[in-house]
């Protein structure tokens, strides 16, 4: 039985959905999965899992300390194709800045890093400003002003391909079965 892990790190509870979107996807495929967050990763643990999973949101131009922490001191136990890396941000709404190659707020973290994931999929998250205070709000107010996204403050949108992402988790799945 393969195992799999899911690591994530979540701010407004999100990233945490995902987590369980994927981890449902992996068991339908017959893996032992666990699930856990960044700030809990065991490194020496890492050993056991034939597939990771990391779940990365942006939040002001970066991912959490902790999630930046591990990929890059790390990185030799994430850059091999037994990962794969899901980054959800806002900005990726917009097919023109779905890609490392594309967004400059992607290609900046992940140079930050040092290394440049193999298995990456970029997804646009959630925008729900009821769950904002009151900085947190002016400042995706902002953003969404840069970015031409919705400022009404009775937004509540995921934006997310569910459909995409499903295909994207198979293949990771087809290609740990191949190895
Ligand atoms: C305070 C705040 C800052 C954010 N900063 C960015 C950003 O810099 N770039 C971006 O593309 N998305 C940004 N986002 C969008 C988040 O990545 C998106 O809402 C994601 O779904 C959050 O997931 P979480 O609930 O698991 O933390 C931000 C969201 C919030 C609330």
């Amino acid at each position: 039985m393969i195992r799999s892990l899911i690591i994530y790190s979540t701010h407004y509870g999100f990233s945490k959905k995902v987590a369980e979107f994927i981890e449902t996807i992996l068991e339908k495929n017959h893996q032992k999965v666990d699930i856990c967050k960044a700030e809990e990763v065991e490194i020496h643990d890492l050993f056991k899992y034939q597939h990771k999973y990391i779940i990365a949101p942006i939040r002001y131009g970066k991912y959490s300390s902790n999630m930046t922490h591990i990929l890059k001191h790390f990185s030799h136990l994430f850059s091999l194709k037994d990962t794969s890396i899901i980054s959800i941000d806002l900005a990726s709404r917009k097919r023109e800045v779905n890609t490392i190659e594309n967004n400059p707020q992607l290609a900046m973290i992940w140079k930050r890093i040092g290394w440049i994931p193999s298995s990456i999929f970029i997804m646009p998250g959630e925008l729900n400003y009821s769950k904002y205070n009151w900085i947190e709000t002016k400042m995706m107010q902002l953003l969404m002003c840069i970015m031409k996204g919705p400022r009404s403050l009775d937004t509540n949108e995921i934006y997310t391909d569910w459909d995409k992402l499903n295909t994207f988790i198979e293949k990771t799945i087809l290609i740990e079965k191949q190895v």
